[in-house]
């Protein structure tokens, strides 16, 4: 498939939602987006928030067909390290049948999809597009609530995510929710000359350290957070047999590493996909520039993400999480705990009729049925849609695990983007024939 050349415009908006200085950048991608929505029949309204403005656009072209409800992200991640990139991140290139560029897949080239799909669809369709799931959709979530009468839809489909492996064509029926804390522990006033006050200073990275290491625990790799799993709802025996083959060992070599450390007792993809799990993501505190210099900061602190399953809520898992740092922060620091974002988990019937009906349009278009698989990541709107529209939803990842998502050398492979495209299509046929109901 030739790349669509507005793709390639759309790709070139560096819309880098948590940037602040990339805010009118954004707004141009969600701009671009409207204009390509009108000139396909849509009526559009851009409902400005605090931050990134939301895309509400809807075409009715018949009161008795079904309404289906398209939701995507125009906002992407941020570009950096820019060093590691073969070629400019908002320059899309095609290479051997990929497209590369900051977004490709997550999320403007699998949504592009759907633009595509859209020309002459025979469904009612709305498109809910917002600026800021990079940066957890504060204002979305609300603006939901406020509009479940407009939304309304028989259906919701998102295309936001990945097949399990390529040529594999793949239904999503699960996502992880997220709880993302922000911890910071303070000690002396100031930063301190390690020799002048070495042995009487509280030292804040060590003391993180500690607090660290009583997040998990080193053998079983259970997090120790008290309560933490108490609303975990266990795998039944026939979804794990929907389950594809593990694939541990090519795993290992796509992440060159020896062995794959987690919860004891768990297989690989229970704990890619269906068990929750506690990482720092980022700690700092101290010097950290070229050579020695002799200092005890007077301040350290990490970035800490939980990654959620069905049932467990991230405003609960947060004050489970602080009620514990709390307790186990070591006396002579001022410990703060702030939280940055979280989303619902998402966990849905695979075997939903629309489902069925993509089931019967991935094959028609694959040569092969789908595979059944959840999730490790995260798009927070998905439950909060699920649950005040009460509708299914369907979950078509056009993207690869390879795709490079949030670094360096993002990539789309064109053929899943045209055959995404053929899917769509044929799911709005078959859903649009009485016989395909
Ligand atoms: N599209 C991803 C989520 C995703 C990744 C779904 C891989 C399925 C497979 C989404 O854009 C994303 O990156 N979400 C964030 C959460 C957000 C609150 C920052 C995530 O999962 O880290
Ligand atoms: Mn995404
Ligand atoms: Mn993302």
């Amino acid at each position: 498939m030739k790349v669509p050349e507005p793709l390639l415009e759309f790709l070139a908006i560096p819309s880098v939602s948590t940037d602040p200085a990339r805010k009118e950048d954004v707004r141009r991608a969600g701009l671009w987006l409207e204009e390509r929505l009108q000139a396909l029949g849509f009526r559009t309204e851009l409902q400005e928030t605090p931050l990134h403005p939301i895309l509400y656009a809807e075409r009715l072209v018949d009161e008795k067909a079904p309404t289906v409800l398209v939701y995507g992200h125009y906002d992407v991640q941020p570009p950096d390290p820019l060093e590691l990139w073969d070629t400019p991140p908002f320059s899309p290139t095609v290479r051997e049948g990929r497209l590369y560029a900051r977004g490709a897949s997550d999320d403007k080239g699998q949504l592009f999809a759907h633009l595509l799909a859209a020309e002459g669809a025979p469904v009612n369709l709305k498109f809910l597009v917002e600026g800021e799931e990079e940066v957890g959709s504060p204002h979305l979530l609300p603006f939901v609530r406020a509009n479940r009468e407009r939304l309304r839809a028989d259906l919701v489909l998102i295309s936001d995510g990945a097949m399990v492996a390529p040529h594999t064509p793949t239904l999503t029926y699960g996502l992880r929710g997220l709880c993302y804390l922000e911890v910071r522990l303070q000690g002396a006033r100031r930063d301190l000359h390690s020799g002048a006050f070495g042995g009487v200073a509280p030292n804040p990275i060590q003391a993180l350290g500690w607090l660290l290491a009583r997040l998990k625990d080193e053998r079983t790799g259970r997090v120790l957070i008290p309560g933490f799993y108490e609303k975990v709802r266990p795998v039944p025996e026939e979804e794990k047999a929907l389950w594809p083959e593990p694939h541990e060992e090519a795993l290992k070599r796509e992440l060159g590493v020896e062995v794959l450390p987690g919860e004891e007792g768990y297989s690989v993809l229970e704990r890619l996909w269906a068990r929750p799990t506690l990482d720092p993501n980022g700690v700092w505190g101290g010097y950290q520039g070229e050579g020695s210099k002799t200092v005890i900061p007077a301040e350290a602190g990490m970035k800490l993400s939980m990654r959620l399953v069905p049932d467990q809520d991230p405003e609960e898992v947060a004050g489970l999480a602080e009620a514990y740092l709390r307790e186990v922060s070591p006396p002579g620091y001022r410990l703060e705990v702030r939280r940055l974002h979280g989303g619902k988990p998402f966990l849905t019937d695979p075997f939903s009729p629309p489902m069925r009906l993509m089931a019967r349009a991935l094959e028609e278009v694959w040569g092969r049925p789908p595979v059944y698989a959840r999730e490790g990541g995260t798009i927070p709107v998905v439950a909060e849609l699920k649950e005040v529209l009460s509708a299914p939803v369907v979950l078509l990842g056009l993207g690869l695990p390879d795709d490079n998502l949030h670094a360096p050398n993002e990539k789309l492979d064109l053929i899943n983007l045209e055959r995404g495209v053929a899917a769509i299509r044929r799911f709005y046929e078959l859903l649009a024939a009485p016989s395909g109901r």
